[in-house]
């Protein structure tokens, strides 16, 4: 088994050596790790955020474990040089179209939830996120003038039937195998594209008559996701709703630093990565939290590598690391004890024996 180890920018260089630890550590695997640069990284050695060379790797390999994207010192670079184009781009290239994002709280931390416990007390839901079109890769785009006091810049929100129907089969065979309910949402009060994004969902429905299919707007299903959290199973949505609902979702169990993903297409080649980003104010430190990128890891083994009862593994080494007490910062609370990034991947793989 071939896993490309994409690092990236900012605390991406810290987490990935943590999941590669904790990937090490589990007797019988056995996987061939090759790392190569994106998204910052790229252009510093290639000049490009998605360098041929690297996009080439992931294409050839089994899987694709990502860190992050983006630094200060790249924001003033043109579009093409952005960071987080490479991400978007090797997105697309590996047609992974299904960006599942596992939102679960670790009873743990339901202290570490700004929520009261009450309200995320049994948090389970999935969030299915279109990852390969909206208005992320609508045309036309860009900036249509330049002209001071007259500037004027342009995306498109575009969908075609097919790019949704394939999102909404996997939503759909998702809840099939958890508690069969499934809410899409959308803004088809307002947004032609979000119409189509309805009537598509419910016609792919019809196959899936045991799984309870409901509709909420976006505002709505925002106000939802804080207020009654666990009343979700899965979620499935567009990409630009599915950015905006996860990092509000990832916040409900404790910290950003603990939701990991996976990016699936057709087969089982996917991209896996930590839902948070490069955060350059703590890179560096050792005090990123690395578990979303393990847990991420785990994800991997289940979907990508047919392993799934390692991947139970590394899920149950993780909860018992925070059951001893140990805490990245930023998941800290009275009574536990803090400790760095490397730390907590080896409290990880202690875990494990
Ligand atoms: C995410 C990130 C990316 C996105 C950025 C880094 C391009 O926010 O994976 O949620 O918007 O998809
Ligand atoms: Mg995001």
């Amino acid at each position: 088994m071939k896993v490309a180890l994409l690092p990236g920018d900012g605390i991406g260089k810290e987490i990935i050596p943590e999941a590669v630890k904790v990937l090490k550590a589990l007797r019988g695997v056995s996987i061939e790790f090759e790392e190569a640069p994106i998204a910052g990284a790229g252009v510093d050695a290639f000049d490009d955020p998605l360098p041929p060379s690297t996009l080439d790797l992931c294409l050839k390999a089994d899987a694709v474990l990502f860190g992050a994207a983006g630094a200060p010192q790249y924001e003033h670079l043109p579009r093409v040089k952005r960071p987080g184009l490479g991400l978007l781009k090797l997105r697309k290239a590996m047609q992974c179209y299904a960006n599942l994002r596992p939102v679960k709280l670790f009873p743990e931390l339901a202290n570490a939830s700004t929520l009261k416990p009450d309200v995320i007390n049994g948090l389970d839901l999935l969030i299915v996120r279109e990852l390969n079109s909206d208005i992320y890769f609508g045309e036309p785009r860009g900036r249509i003038n330049d002209t001071p006091g007259q500037r004027e810049a342009i995306n498109t929100m575009r969908y075609t039937e097919s790019e949704i129907a394939r999102v909404a089969h996997v939503a759909f065979k998702a809840a099939r195998g958890r508690r069969k309910k499934l809410c899409s949402i959308d803004k088809q009060n307002v947004l032609e594209t979000m119409v189509l994004w309805r009537e598509v969902v419910s016609e792919v429905g019809r196959e899936y008559p045991d799984v309870e299919l409901t509709h909420q707007l976006v505002d709505s299903g925002a106000m939802m996701l804080v207020r009654t959290p666990t009343k979700f199973d899965v979620i499935v949505t567009g990409n630009m709703f599915g950015d905006i609902l996860s990092d509000q979702a990832a916040m409900l169990t404790g910290s950003l630093g603990m939701l990991p993903s996976a990016a699936l297409g057709d087969g089982t080649r996917g991209l896996y990565e930590p839902i948070h980003g490069s955060a350059p104010d703590i890179a560096g430190k050792d005090i990123a939290n690395p578990l979303a990128t393990i847990l991420s890891a785990a994800l991997m083994l289940r979907y990508s590598l047919g392993l799934p009862e390692q991947a139970e593994r590394v899920e149950a080494a993780v909860r018992k690391a925070l059951a001893s007490g140990l805490r990245t910062a930023d998941i800290q609370e009275p009574g536990t004890r803090v400790v760095g990034t490397r730390a907590m991947g080896d409290a990880v793989v202690a875990a494990l024996q």
